[in-house]
């Protein structure tokens, strides 16, 4: 009995790290079987095909798709030769899929690009089995005039934010390590992250490379303040600062690196106001874009825990605030979270039966006292004003408001004080208010008899003016 237990939980993991032809590391061909391979293990994987490269080479994802769930992408290896970062892509997925205590398998929609620079790594496993060598090959490889290590366009400085915003932040000689391209979203490959954008609006998005340990955050270009960012997508960067090990660093490019970036992704993300970190695996020590193998494991382990973190938090916070204005009740919804939330209904109960008429939506169901009112997603930060007309002699009441479903989100519960219109307070202005009126009105009338007169003595002056001429 003891034995088929142990069988059942060995069995469950499928990716033997480390176990790739170049010195580990998969090649081309072992990440094309892997994507299948996961794809016929785990039914809730989809692969899809989300774009070809400059060579008309696939770029593949593997999809955990769970639709209306706060949506992640997840990229490995903008630059071929950062090797670990594949590695790391399906090492996350295995941990995912075979955790069974783990319920964001469910609960998000997370993309995964295991390789975006596919010609890239063609090139260096290609190489690899010829003469046992890694080309350290950094760019798409697609012809611009060089030798093959310094062929191509630096994917992460061609994207269509503040590209080109400088020549120190990106490169204009066709070969360097940092080209940026004849112009924003020139590759193919850039364009099929931007569309994927387009087409998902991710609410995270956490970019793979290598190596340094760091956790790079918006912006690159510049350096920005954290108060520039929402205050949700600040709250999860210091989060995040706080639960990385001692030995990584957290920070803008500037900070972490000593220099400027442009035209990289996150810049990108930051002016689409979508949440982003870029992470640097491996530490600055074995100065290796594709470390030992032997030492794979312990470097994946250390960076588990900031991406369930970022997926954790991932998701949508809902809140209600309720106030009384006039006969109004008016309630708050806004999104302290990450992602956008999805559809809901919120129920708003009154302790007793009150005369209340939705004014600012579609009353979706009445049912005794509780009020029910669809409200669309709404994106973090912003807020959604649902105003209702309260009649009758009460002035006090208990309300409260609950979300369809969401135990994460925060309702209100309270004692909400509202004014008749007409009410001594309203009357006392109205009473000012005619005062003010009917003296203005006095005033003018006596500017104007004042004027007339003046005018009329001048007309018979002139009168008099023209008999003794
Ligand atoms: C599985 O996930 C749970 C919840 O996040 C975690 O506590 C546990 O350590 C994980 N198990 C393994 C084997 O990593
Ligand atoms: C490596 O080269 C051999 C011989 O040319 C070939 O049979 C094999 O498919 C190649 N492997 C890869 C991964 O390209
Ligand atoms: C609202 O509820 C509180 C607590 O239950 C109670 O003390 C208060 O009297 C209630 N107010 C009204 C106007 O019903
Ligand atoms: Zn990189």
């Amino acid at each position: 009995m003891e034995k088929w237990i142990l069988i059942f939980a060995v069995v469950v993991t499928s990716l033997d790290l480390g176990s790739g032809s170049i010195n580990g590391y998969f090649n081309l061909d072992e990440i094309n079987d892997l994507i299948d391979d996961y794809q016929l293990q785990y039914p809730s994987l989809q692969k899809e095909i989300v774009g070809k490269t400059f060579y008309d080479r696939e770029i593949k994802a593997l999809r955990m798709a769970n639709p209306h769930k706060p949506r992640i992408l997840v990229i490995g290896a903008h630059h071929a030769r950062e090797l670990i970062s594949i590695t790391n892509i399906f090492y996350l997925l295995d941990y995912i899929m075979t955790n069974k205590s783990l319920s964001l398998r469910t609960e998000r929609e997370i993309l995964f690009i295991p390789l975006l620079n596919v010609d890239g790594l063609s090139a260096i496993s290609d190489e690899f089995n010829k003469t046992n060598k890694i080309l350290e090959i950094r760019k798409n490889i697609r012809p611009t005039g060089c030798k093959i290590e310094d062929q191509g366009i630096d994917l992460n400085r061609n994207y269509g934010y503040k590209w080109g915003y400088n020549n120190h932040g990106s490169s204009t000689d066709p070969c360097g390590e940092e080209y940026r391209g004849t112009s924003a979203f020139s590759e193919k490959e850039t364009q099929t992250i931007r569309d994927l954008i387009d087409i998902y609006m991710f609410d995270s998005v956490i970019s793979y490379h290598s190596y340094g340990d760091l956790y790079i955050r918006p912006t690159g270009y510049t350096h920005t303040d954290l108060s520039e960012f929402p205050k949700s997508h600040q709250n999860l960067y210091n989060d995040l600062k706080k639960i990385l090990p001692s030995t990584f660093k957290f920070g803008t490019v500037n900070e972490v690196l000593g220099y400027n970036a442009n035209g990289a992704l996150m810049d990108y993300l930051y002016s689409l106001g979508i949440f982003c970190i870029e992470v640097e695996i491996g530490p600055e020590k074995y100065n290796s874009f594709h470390p030992d193998i032997s030492k794979v494991k312990g470097i994946l382990d250390s960076h588990l825990e900031p991406f369930l973190l970022l997926v954790q938090r991932t998701d949508s916070e809902l809140i209600a605030d309720v106030s009384g204005n006039g006969r109004r009740l008016v309630i708050d919804v806004r999104n302290d979270g990450i992602a956008t939330s999805s559809n809901c209904e919120i129920h708003v109960q009154f302790e007793q039966s009150l005369d209340v008429t939705v004014l600012s939506h579609q009353l979706h169901q009445i049912e005794k006292k509780i009020l029910k009112v669809k409200i669309p997603p709404i994106s973090s930060e912003e807020k959604e004003v649902i105003t209702l007309l309260v009649r009758g002699d009460i002035e006090k009441f208990n309300v409260t408001v609950n979300f369809e479903g969401g135990s994460q989100h925060k309702g209100f519960s309270g004692e909400i004080e509202i004014h008749k219109l007409g009410s001594r307070n309203n009357l006392v202005w109205i009473i000012v208010i005619s005062v003010i009126s009917v003296m203005a009105l006095f005033v003018l009338l006596l500017i104007y008899t004042f004027y007339k007169s003046k005018n009329d003595t001048k007309f018979i002056e002139l009168a008099e003016i023209q008999v003794y001429a």
